[in-house]
């Protein structure tokens, strides 16, 4: 996962929503956090116990009087091996619970008894959300410093259109990673380039490198979880924006450059992580080229180096690079990192990299080589975002 695990109880209520809750699981547990389910009565109509302990890994718990935990307090035992406790959905009978403090079953009793921050996800129909009670509830869980995820708006089960349905399980999977990370960068603006660019030969062809975005975009989640204002300028990707990202399409090297440009002197960070096209073509066809017999000469010209450009601005952002070589990697990163006058580049195999989720990084700063390991993607955008706070910190 992501920064360490973390110990999420999951406590789940009575809501059609509920479903959604074992996508979440799985979402958390893939990402190496552990889960700990405890459902209400209620939520055990809508899915079962033993879907969330398959999921989970771990037996589920309803019942504030469960034997199997040796010193008959599962209240005070579950909530205290928890780093956080996310309610998901959190429905509005246990939301106006919590308000109050009341605590009639188990998992009532192990929010009253925690230490721990506690996220709730509120899932209802749209008039119930509304009801004033319910809106005094919401405003009382605020005041408690109570986290309220959502909620959503749209189509609800009940066939109603409006606000109160729970978030999706990928955005609170986003969100819950945002509350546990460090607010390294707060108050940061970072501008990141991702992806590859496209360069057209004609109306159908083009040139561009091979590049999934993954790495980039796993650094934008990185800074927005850090707290940052993250501006993406992405060549062509298959990948969701970030949530929380203000994400800039483009195709080839000078709209990337264009956008950049646009945007930098509101940049505290510029982090170049597309693989841009070292070339465009200079004689691009309108129309699509007829194939002949004879195979057409494509002339190329030199595309504008976005970082070098951006690293020579009078006063420019904190600039880091990315270099993806096939061999000589340190080496070559580094000759690379002394041309375009970086503070920080970091510097991976290509091979290792390409499509995957997983990556090796090595960063290279004025102090050395300061080597991630080979981690997925995810973690070591956090490794490179920690590295350039504490850069930002020292200078
Ligand atoms: O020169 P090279 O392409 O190997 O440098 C890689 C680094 O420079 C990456 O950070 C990449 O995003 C950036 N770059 C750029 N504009 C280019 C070429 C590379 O911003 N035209």
């Amino acid at each position: 996962m992501a920064t360490s695990s973390k110990r999420i109880l999951l406590g789940i209520t009575g809501g059609v929503a509920a479903y959604k809750s074992a996508e979440l699981t799985r979402l958390f547990v893939k990402a190496g956090h552990s889960v700990q389910v405890a459902m209400t009565e209620a939520a055990s109509h809508f899915v079962g116990p033993v879907t969330f302990q398959a999921l989970s890994g771990k037996p589920v718990f309803t019942d504030q009087w469960d034997p199997r935990i040796n010193n008959g307090m599962p209240h005070i035992d579950l909530s205290r091996e928890a780093d956080a406790i996310l309610i998901a959905p959190a429905s509005t009978d246990f939301i106006a619970k919590l308000a109050h403090g009341q605590c009639d079953d188990l998992l009532s009793t192990l929010c009253a008894a925690r230490d721990c921050p506690l996220l709730v996800a509120p899932a209802m129909n749209r008039q119930m959300w509304e009801n004033p009670a319910n809106q005094r509830n919401i405003a009382l869980l605020k005041q408690d410093g109570i986290a309220v995820l959502g909620p959503g708006s749209g189509d609800q089960a009940c066939g109603e259109v409006g606000d109160g349905r729970m978030l999706e399980p990928a955005e609170l999977f986003e969100l819950t990673e945002a509350f546990f990370a460090p607010k390294l960068l707060k108050g940061k603006r970072v501008l990141i380039t991702a992806g590859p660019t496209f360069e057209p030969i004609d109306a159908v062809r083009g040139i561009t490198n091979s590049s999934s975005g993954k790495m980039g975009y796993a650094i934008a989640r990185a800074a927005v979880h850090a707290g940052a204002e993250v501006t993406l300028v992405s060549g062509p990707t298959a990948l969701p924006t970030p949530l929380g990202a203000r994400r800039i399409d483009v195709q080839g090297a000078r709209d990337m450059l264009d956008a950049v440009m646009a945007g930098v002197a509101d940049t505290d960070v510029f982090i170049a992580v597309a693989a841009v096209a070292d070339y465009t073509v200079k004689n691009r066809s309108e129309h699509k080229i007829k194939k002949t017999d004879s195979a057409p000469v494509i002339e190329l010209e030199l595309n504008p180096d976005i970082l070098a450009t951006v690293a020579a601005l009078p006063q420019g952002p904190f600039c880091v690079g990315f270099a993806a070589e096939s061999q000589n990697v340190l080496q070559y990163a580094e000759e690379k990192r002394r041309r375009k006058h970086i503070p920080l580049l970091a510097a991976n195999l290509a091979q290792a990299a390409f499509g995957s989720d997983d990556n090796e990084l090595t960063l290279i700063d004025d102090q050395g080589q300061h080597p991630l390991g080979r981690a997925p993607k995810a973690e070591l955008a956090q490794g490179l975002i920690r590295h350039i706070a504490g850069m930002l910190a020292a200078r």
